[in-house]
């Protein structure tokens, strides 16, 4: 660790507004968990922090739109989201949250220092206001057409299409988001971090002192660099929020993105009364695992704050990823094109493995990458089962089945066996060359090169046709197979720790140290536990399933989308009147032969019964409607369709797909009774 004594690794605190799905876990947490875990294991002095961000409009948004109040929404998301976590194994030494007093003190003392010490710019400006709902518009509660792309969805700080950070001001025909009004504008003021006088100093830091960084991370730093930065407001006209703490501003909340940042703190604070030793001491390691949405936040914001401040250290590094998308598709709340956390977890109880297996294997470390169904089983049954499992379990069955379990004396070593030993340390270090650089997909896919090395070792040896003339060779050669099944277990524990943890316990060893790791980690003689399976197969039904609940959100998300067909002319009373509605039931229904679409239905129509064929068959079948009350047009001039004569018209409502639902009497009424 060069000039470090210790790691402080923090991940971007969630928005307690809804739970977190596979996106989340993905870009920030999987790779933060695998990094410290790897830490850990080299026995490097490391605090992993989390909680969860609770204040902001996200919050209050979604309060209003439930009618609970913001703590509500904030208790039941910051414990989903921290049960998920913890079922995940992601391995926080805490995971906090920024409602918390602790949070409350600090981050307003933060403010009060940088305040004290004339840090903040004080400027009044117009800003919007919803007279209707009595509040300035900050940030997400005020929407409009984005002057730069056009969507019309922009946000008043920010525009997710083009990712252009905004004043709502830029805002083209802007609306309040709680009420849809067009808002007025007022003047308040606001406290105001002058990032233009940190222009010079992050240009040193991040440009040239850390041109390490990832090149997304260091490509937008200095896209915003090189655009100039302005001023920007750390308070704002909202009741959710710290209290800012000067007369002044009384009614006022510190800005989300002001207090989050500070939350990190916050939670290391909660967690140990040594605190300080990690945020002040230059020879702490910081490092931030975001989502490339908070690239402008951690690289540039927050050092400043840190930098005005002036006694705490600054991040070393980071490492933050792009976006995951699911099935071609941005992953969005709203729409509910996600896989939640805990809706996998209901569908693949102690699968949590795989899943940290695929979004590793699959990291959007460079670009955007995609979340298929049908990659995330192909990666199952063809890598972890087919390779690090089946090595695993020829291993273990074929040491029972010779040696009773115990770990055979290795003989003397062939050349082969001396090559595929000397492979063991290569991959290590390769597998710590890439952690090192964050880059875990490539570290994950050399810990699957040692499973396929001991795969490749055993079909090139078949010690179960060498024991049936040399016994002494398979001694050998289980030898070498257990080393590196034991090898396999710390080296993957950081990417797939329960499966990890799963693997010692058959092998019935102790955690090694990674420095431990290498070609003689189980002593001959130990005794291994009876063998389980390591991984199991995921079935095509398995995947049917979680792609046919992909198909109905896309359908449901499509009809609620879907352009309401414009009115038609007006008519009058009279041509109204002429339609002869009535409510009738149906009395008995059956297919039409040799059609897809049609059924034909009897109705009680209360005048008489008739016969009439219903374009209905795909929504409904025979024996669920029979019974039913419909309206039914009476004197709808009668038509031959398919041979049978149809009297009338059910009436049927139409949604954008096409799909039909009956138009009924909401009580049973009499057949006959007329609709108008
Ligand atoms: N809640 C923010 C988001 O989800 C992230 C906050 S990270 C912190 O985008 F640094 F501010 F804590
Ligand atoms: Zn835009």
């Amino acid at each position: 660790m060069g000039k470090f004594k210790r790691n402080l690794i923090t991940t971007a605190l969630p928005y307690a507004n809804g739970p977190v799905h596979i996106g989340h876990l993905a870009g920030v947490y999987v790779p933060a968990d695998i990094y410290v875990r790897y830490l850990r294991q080299k026995g490097e002095e490391v605090v992993f922090i989390g909680g969860s961000d609770e204040h902001g409009v996200p919050i209050t948004i979604k309060a209003q739109k439930e009618g609970v109040t913001p703590q509500d929404i904030v208790d039941r998301y910051h414990k989903i989201i921290k049960d998920s976590f913890k079922e995940f194994g992601i391995s926080f030494d805490i995971y906090s949250r920024t409602s918390s007093k602790t949070h409350h003190e600090l981050s307003s003392a933060f403010f009060k220092k940088l305040y004290d010490d004339h840090k903040f710019i004080e400027k009044t400006t117009m800003q919007f206001y919803d007279e209707k709902a009595g509040q300035f518009l900050a940030d997400r509660y005020i929407i409009g057409k984005c002057p730069i792309c056009g969507n019309e969805h922009a946000y008043g700080d920010q525009c997710e299409a083009c990712g252009t950070s905004l004043n709502a001001t830029d805002l083209i025909n802007p609306v309040s988001a709680i009420t849809g009004n067009t808002p007025e504008l007022r003047e308040t003021k606001h406290w105001y971090l002058p990032l233009d006088q940190y222009e010079d100093w992050l240009k040193q830091w991040i440009l040239e002192e850390h041109k390490e960084w990832k090149p997304n991370v260091y490509g937008q730093c200095k896209s915003w660099l090189d655009n100039g930065l302005q001023p920007r407001a750390v308070t704002r006209d909202l009741d959710w929020g710290v209290p800012v703490p000067i007369d002044e501003a009384k009614g006022k909340v510190l800005y989300v993105w002001f207090d989050a940042p500070i939350g990190y703190i916050s939670a290391t604070k909660d967690l140990t009364p040594e605190w300080e030793k990690y945020w002040k001491d230059p020879e702490t390691r910081m490092i931030h695992f975001i989502g490339k949405d908070n690239i402008v936040f951690h690289c540039i914001i927050f050092p400043a704050m840190l930098k005005a401040e002036g006694s705490y250290i600054l991040p070393d590094n980071v490492p933050a990823n792009e976006f995951l998308n699911l099935e071609g598709d941005k992953i969005s709340t709203s729409r509910n094109w996600a896989v939640w956390l805990h809706e996998y977890l209901r569908d693949f109880e102690g699968k949590q493995d795989v899943l940290r297996y695929v979004l590793t294997a699959n990291a959007p470390e460079t670009k955007d990458n995609d979340f298929t169904w049908k990659d995330f089983q192909a990666r199952n049954n063809n890598e972890l089962v087919a390779i690090y499992g089946n090595f695993i379990n020829r291993t273990l069955v074929l040491t029972h089945k010779y040696f009773n379990g115990i770990v055979p004396q290795r003989g003397e070593l062939t050349d082969y066996d001396k090559e595929v030993l000397a492979e063991i340390p290569a991959i290590i270090e390769r597998v710590e060359k890439q952690l090192d650089n964050f880059h875990f997909r490539d570290a994950l896919k050399e810990c699957m090169n040692l499973a396929r090395l001991g795969n490749k070792y055993l079909a090139d040896t078949e010690p179960w046709k060498v024991i049936k003339t040399d016994e002494a060779r398979v001694r050998t050669i289980l030898n070498i197979c257990l080393q590196i099944a034991a090898d396999l277990s710390t080296l993957t524990e950081p990417f797939i720790p329960f499966s990890a943890a799963k693997l010692r316990g058959f092998l019935n060893i102790e955690p090694v140290a990674w420095a431990a790791m290498g070609d003689n980690v189980i002593p001959a003689g130990h005794t291994i536990n009876e063998a389980g399976l390591l991984f199991e197969k995921i079935d095509d039904a398995q995947i049917q399933k979680q792609i046919d609940r992909l198909l109905e959100t896309k359908k449901a998300n499509e009809i609620a989308n879907a352009k309401v067909a414009p009115a038609k002319a007006n008519i009058t009373f009279d041509d109204f009147a002429k339609m002869d509605i009535r409510a009738g039931r149906i009395i008995a229904a059956e297919k039409v032969a040799k059609t897809k679409k049609l059924l034909k239905l009897t109705i009680d129509t209360g005048i008489d019964t008739r016969t009439v064929v219903s374009g209905i068959a795909e929504y409904y079948s025979p024996e669920d409607i029979i019974g039913q009350q419909v309206s039914i047009l009476v004197n709808l001039e009668p038509k031959q369709l398919k041979g049978i004569e149809s009297q009338g018209m059910i009436l049927m409502a139409e949604n954008a797909d096409g799909s039909l639902a009956f138009v009924r009497p909401d009580k049973d009424v009499k057949p006959g009774a007329e609709i108008k």
